[in-house]
């Protein structure tokens, strides 16, 4: 397929963003992408290197909460598909603001000046987390495109706010739009303060791999790969105003499960299990049905949970210069957050 526009991709120098730009541009050479990336703690230039001088790529580094810069690129974009934001759970506990700030008010710029600069389409990312917590040991309860909002942590309300300023720019504005709510998204690139890559990471390194509570909590897991031939067939669909859920498994793994599954991979005994300090307001399961995307869209996950680990571990063994100096320059932040 020819595929031509010129996409504005906010927060490419990240973990889900940076797999996409690369997706992309190799399955579309024709078509052009501007990055717009703060390069926070999360971005890195490195994830993007193999293509920095694309003459179809251009980076700017730069706010989504500085309106006239982001008016500026708005010019020559087509389409938005919006990455951008503060994304990690444990970090809005401590710091809720800036959450606000990146999540609400910069999505509410890119909006304005999508809307201002006659973009054709606004493809927001967003997560299954908008949707609260359910209970644990119920199979058949599940999120989907129709469940209520129901945030429960700084970070899942400030993008459920952001959803919601999405639908309103449609709605009230006729600005086309789509939203993906995914479910937790593991593979190459992930900053490694989030589980799976915190615990690969960690066991390289001889040190314990932090469980919160009783580690039976449930999270719907998407590789990364998944993800981005997900957001692929919805930039494709013809179909605005649209929302899909997209989640990568069809049954429960708990946390605790997981990091056995890691370890054992990694060929290392449950000794390296440390139990710490739950987090406040720790949702407990979230589970995706994903059938409209399936039925709609004709999509489905291509990798399965261990191939997918497997293939993560692989990664992060090969990539130790990717991640070690994350880590070294995160250390106040990793101290106060995993200890018992
Ligand atoms: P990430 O934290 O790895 O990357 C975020 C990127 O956004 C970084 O490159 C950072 O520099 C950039 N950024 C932050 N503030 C910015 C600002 N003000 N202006 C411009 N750039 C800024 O996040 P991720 O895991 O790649 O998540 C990407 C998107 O997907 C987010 O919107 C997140 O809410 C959503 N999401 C992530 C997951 C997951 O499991 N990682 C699951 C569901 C949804
Ligand atoms: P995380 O990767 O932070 O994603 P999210 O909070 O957005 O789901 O956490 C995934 C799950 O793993 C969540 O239930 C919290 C838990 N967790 C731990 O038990 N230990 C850890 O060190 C981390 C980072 C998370």
């Amino acid at each position: 397929m020819q595929e031509t526009r010129t996409l504005l991709v906010t927060g490419g120098a990240g973990f889900i963003g940076s797999n996409f730009i690369l997706y992309w541009l190799k399955k579309y050479p024709e078509s052009k992408i501007i990055n717009l990336d703060a390069l926070t703690y999360a971005g890195n230039l490195a994830n993007l290197r193999s293509i920095q001088n694309y003459p179809n790529y251009t980076f700017v580094e730069g706010s989504i909460t500085n309106k006239e810069l982001v008016d500026n690129i708005m010019d020559d974009v087509d389409a938005v598909v919006h990455f951008a934001a503060e994304s990690h759970v444990d970090r809005s506990i401590l710091d809720p603001g800036i959450f606000l700030q990146t999540n609400v008010i910069g999505t509410h710029i890119l909006l304005e000046s999508a809307l201002t600069n006659n973009v054709q389409h606004f493809h927001h990312i967003s997560t299954d987390e908008v949707f609260g917590s359910l209970p644990l040991n119920t199979p058949e309860a599940q999120f989907s495109e129709t469940t209520p909002y129901d945030p429960r942590s700084p970070y899942s309300a400030s993008k459920a706010s952001s959803d919601h300023l999405v639908r309103a720019y449609g709605e009230t504005y006729g600005l086309s739009y789509t939203i993906t709510n995914c479910s937790n998204n593991y593979g190459e690139y992930q900053f490694p303060e989030k589980l799976i890559p915190l615990a690969i990471t960690n066991i390289m390194d001889g040190l314990k791999v932090p469980v919160y509570g009783d580690g039976m909590q449930v999270r719907d897991w998407l590789y990364v790969q998944d993800h981005c031939t997900a957001i692929d067939l919805v930039l494709h669909a013809d179909k605005s105003s649209n929302t899909y859920v997209v989640g990568g498994l069809t049954e429960d793994v708990p946390n605790i499960e997981i990091v056995k599954m890691i370890l054992k991979i990694m060929g290392k005994g449950e000794d390296m299990i440390e139990f710490v300090t739950d987090r406040p307001g720790h949702d407990k399961r979230y589970s995706v049905n994903w059938s409209k995307i399936k039925t709609e869209l004709g999509w489905k996950p291509s990798v399965s949970f261990e191939e997918g680990l497997e293939k993560t571990i692989h990664w992060y063994q090969e990539n130790r210069h990717w991640w070690e100096p994350l880590k070294a320059a995160n250390q106040e932040f990793f101290k106060k957050n995993y200890s018992k």
